[in-house]
Order: C-alpha cells, then sequence, then structure tokens
C-alpha cells in the first residue's frame, strides 16, 4: 500500500470559503497544515514569529493555486494576537479555523534545567496556545468555527529530558477540554480539539538547542533520533503531512460532533 504522504491528493472543497489562521506556519507542521487547508479551498493566513518563514509558506501557498497570506504573529504575546486578530477581521473577515501549532522544544535533565529555559517552554508552548483559544473564541463566538491545538504524545507517555516540553503539552490537552466544554455551555459553537503528534520529521529534530543536549545528557553519540523511531510501533517517523490530515479533519465539518477530543498520531507510539 502506498504511503499517503507519496502523493499530494487534490482537494474536494472541504473548507471553501472559510477562512483560517495557522500559528508556527514558518515550517514543518504548520506550513504542512496551511497548504493541506489551503488545498481545500481555504483562505489562509500562514503566521509566524519568523516573518520571512511565513511569507514562504504564503508564497508555497499562491505558488499551488491557493489563497494565502503572511503576517507576523509571536504567539507568546498577547498584544501580537490583539493586533494581529484586529487586523485580519479587518482585512477578511471573520475567522473560522484557528490551528495553534506554534511550539518550541526544550531538552535536558529537570536537575540542570533554568527557571527561564523553563518558562520560555512554558511560554511559547502554553501562553501560546491559551492566547490563541481565548482571542480565537473572542474572534469566532459570534457565529462559530473550529479551533485545532498541537499538543503531542509527551502529553500521554513519559520520557526523560524532555519535561518541560511533556508539562506544556499536557496543559495543552487540560484547556482544550476546558475550552471545549466552555463552548458548548455557552452555545457558542466552537469545537475544540487537540492533535497529539509523535515523533515527526520537522526542523524541531535539527534547529533547535533541546537535540545537542539530549546527546550530550546521554554521554555518548547517541542518535535520539533513531531512538524515538525504536519505539515507534511503525518504526519509523512521521511526516507534516500525515499531522497535516488529521489537522485537516478536526477543523472540518467532517469533525462536527467531536469537540474536546485528543487524537494522536504517532505510529503506535502511545498505544504501548
Ligand atoms: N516534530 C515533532 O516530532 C513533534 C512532535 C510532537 C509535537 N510537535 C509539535 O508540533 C508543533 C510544530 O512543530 P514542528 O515539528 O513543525 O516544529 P518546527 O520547529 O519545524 O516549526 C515550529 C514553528 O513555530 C514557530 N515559532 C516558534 N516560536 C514561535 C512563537 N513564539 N510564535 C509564533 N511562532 C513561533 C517557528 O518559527 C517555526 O516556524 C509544535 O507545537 C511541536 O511542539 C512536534
Amino acid at each position: 500500500m502506498k504511503r499517503r504522504t507519496e502523493k499530494k491528493q487534490a482537494g474536494t472543497g472541504r473548507l471553501a470559503g472559510r477562512l483560517c489562521l495557522i500559528t508556527g506556519a514558518g515550517g514543518g507542521i504548520g506550513r504542512a497544515a496551511a497548504l493541506a487547508l489551503a488545498r481545500e479551498g481555504a483562505t489562509v493566513i500562514a503566521s509566524d514569529v519568523d516573518e520571512t518563514a511565513a511569507e514562504e509558506t504564503a508564497e508555497a501557498i499562491r505558488a499551488a493555486s491557493g489563497a494565502g497570506m503572511p503576517v507576523e504573529l509571536d504567539v507568546a504575546d498577547e498584544a501580537s494576537w490583539e493586533g494581529c486578530l484586529a487586523a485580519i477581521a479587518a482585512a477578511h473577515g471573520p475567522l473560522d479555523v484557528l490551528v495553534n501549532n506554534a511550539g518550541v522544544a526544550m531538552g535536558g535533565p529537570l536537575v540542570d534545567m533554568t527557571l527561564d529555559d523553563w518558562r520560555w517552554t512554558m511560554g511559547v508552548n502554553l501562553d501560546g496556545t491559551f492566547l490563541g483559544v481565548k482571542h480565537g473564541i473572542r474572534a469566532m463566538r459570534a457565529r462559530g468555527g473550529s479551533i485545532v491545538n498541537v499538543s503531542s504524545v509527551l502529553a500521554l507517555v513519559g520520557r526523560p529530558l524532555i519535561g518541560a516540553v511533556a508539562a506544556s503539552k499536557a496543559g495543552i490537552l487540560a484547556l482544550t477540554r476546558t475550552a471545549a466544554l466552555e463552548c458548548a455551555a455557552r452555545k457558542y459553537n466552537i469545537r475544540v480539539n487537540a492533535v497529539l503528534p509523535g515523533g515527526v520529521d520537522t526542523g524541531i529534530f535539527h534547529s533547535q538547542s533541546w537535540w545537542p543536549n539530549l546527546r550530550a545528557d546521554r554521554g555518548r553519540e547517541a542518535d535520539a533520533r533513531r531512538d524515538i523511531i525504536s519505539d515507534t510501533p511503525f518504526q519509523r517517523l512521521g511526516s507534516p503531512d500525515e499531522i497535516a490530515s488529521a489537522i485537516l479533519f478536526l477543523a472540518s465539518d467532517e469533525a462536527s460532533f467531536i469537540t474536546g477530543a485528543s487524537l494522536a498520531v504517532d505510529g503506535g507510539y502511545s498505544a504501548g
């Protein structure tokens, strides 16, 4: 059977006419999600703290005949959210979908972790998702919509040396459930769900500071990437497109009776 990642399926208009904002859309899973939602007919606002990367994603969407616009957004900064959402509303109208995807990773043993490193991780991953949920609900509550938060299997399964990320991602699950219940109780018609990726082959493995820390802590030239692969029942990393498919599903009307859910997309990692 061919892997779904080998060929980009043509869209069937599942998000035609929808306005979607994706955070951390400058690379990895966020970029794949931006392209997937645009292929399904959405107008996609590709946001990132790295404005150039956001522009590249928007350009890739337009190159594929989609509708994509870049915007600079630091998810950990509330003023940045307020300015960004006001500008989007003025230029494009009401938001239908928000994907809170931006995230960072910080590795190393808890006994050596500085409070600054802990707070940096929490600030982007958990504060950033809280601010997205808060302002996303405000932007969508008049006519409904869908919020998809990108958590991690680390929210479910313990793994050494990645404590700050795991704690932030578990917080995102609690936040997702609370937000789903509050939106339902207030009849906002906003669904709030979480996607939990396992190991996915993105820049997060190569460019951020946690990866060398993991190797150094093991005291050998450990291939931490290979370790994750061997702990994954499918014996491989996921692709950004495979996570994007789950985000697309939860964002779309196909998930119309799903809220407060956590969908693991992890090659079986959390089943063990
Ligand atoms: N790759 C994995 O194995 C994996 C596993 C589980 C969960 N995740 C989660 O998936 C999400 C996407 O990760 P990825 O693997 O694509 O990583 P990535 O590093 O490729 O992309 C993350 C993007 O977030 C942006 N970003 C960082 N800080 C930001 C901020 N303050 N405001 C806005 N944007 C910011 C970066 O510029 C980058 O474009 C993250 O939340 C990550 O925790 C990834």
